[in-house]
């Protein structure tokens, strides 16, 4: 097993990896490893890492089978499993809470981001800890979640999604609003507000103020960890306990370029 080293990041979330070198095939024990250390730390960040996007996605498959992103605009050409995050090319950094691709029967267990070109100032990324974040919720509000399921879609008010993106991706899928991790065991909050439509036998306005509210109460400076970005850093989020965010706080004369890749996890349930 190659020497891997992790160090936390932060109280509550996020570690660096080190004695990794994504770009070469990795033996079982270590992808066994990486796979539970996302589970343990929600984030995982790895440095000076140099990528081809045949490397990049073989990397990433040991998080879980790549997935086609869903603005399929965004995709590059040859790998369309590596959506481009990339303002030039039309994709703003997304700047509220969220965890990814909702709309999935089976959502991914992780996102990963490869910093390409990184501004000379902000444009972080931002992770919450969304099992600190339901520890920490009333005990009748806990209850009252692990009750709740939200109806997820495409994201309401994006002009510029294809037809053909709608029509494979904009049907309605139901997901629990706390769900079990399935390597940690722990439970989290479950729910990317722009992807739902309403929460089951709620109206769509009292689901989205239910949600707006909650995100206000939940994130906390105690419970995120945010990642200033160097070129050549590969950051994977846990998506199953998380919710990130992008800082859209750089030179728009700057380029920020990320290669993103999901990757597939199991069918979001509570135990
Ligand atoms: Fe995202």
């Amino acid at each position: 097993m190659t020497a891997l080293m992790i160090t936390r990041l932060h109280p509550s979330l996020g570690a660096e990896v080190s004695g990794i070198d994504l770009s070469q095939p990795l033996d079982g024990d270590t992808r066994a490893a990486l796979y539970d250390a996302l589970g343990k730390h929600l984030a995982l960040v790895f440095h000076d890492q140099t990528l081809t996007p045949e490397q990049y996605l073989r990397a990433a498959s040991l998080f879980g089978p790549p997935m086609r992103q869903h603005y399929s605009q965004h995709n590059m050409a040859d790998y369309p499993d590596i959506g481009l995050i990339w303002h030039r090319h039309g994709q703003e950094p997304a700047e509220s809470w969220h965890t990814d691709h909702t709309n999935r029967l089976r959502p991914p267990a992780a996102t990963l981001l490869y910093g390409v070109e990184i501004p000379s100032a902000g444009g972080g990324t931002s992770v919450a800890n969304m099992r600190a974040a339901l520890a920490a919720l009333p005990a009748d509000e806990r209850a009252r979640l692990a009750t709740l399921k939200t109806v997820n879609r495409l994201d309401r008010g994006k002009s510029d999604t294809r037809a053909e993106d709608i029509d494979a991706f904009d049907k309605p899928i139901i997901h629990p609003m706390v769900r079990t991790h399935a390597t940690h065991g722990s439970n989290a909050v479950y729910f990317h507000i722009g992807k739902t439509d309403r929460i089951e036998g709620w109206s769509p306005q009292a689901s989205s103020e239910y949600l707006e509210d909650l995100l206000d109460r939940m994130i906390v400076p105690e419970i995120v960890y945010t990642h200033a970005w160097r070129k050549g850093d590969v950051l994977v989020i846990d998506d199953r306990a998380t919710m990130h965010r992008a800082h859209g706080d750089y030179d728009r004369s700057e380029s920020r370029v990320l290669w993103r890749i999901i990757a597939e996890g199991d069918r979001p349930v509570l135990v």
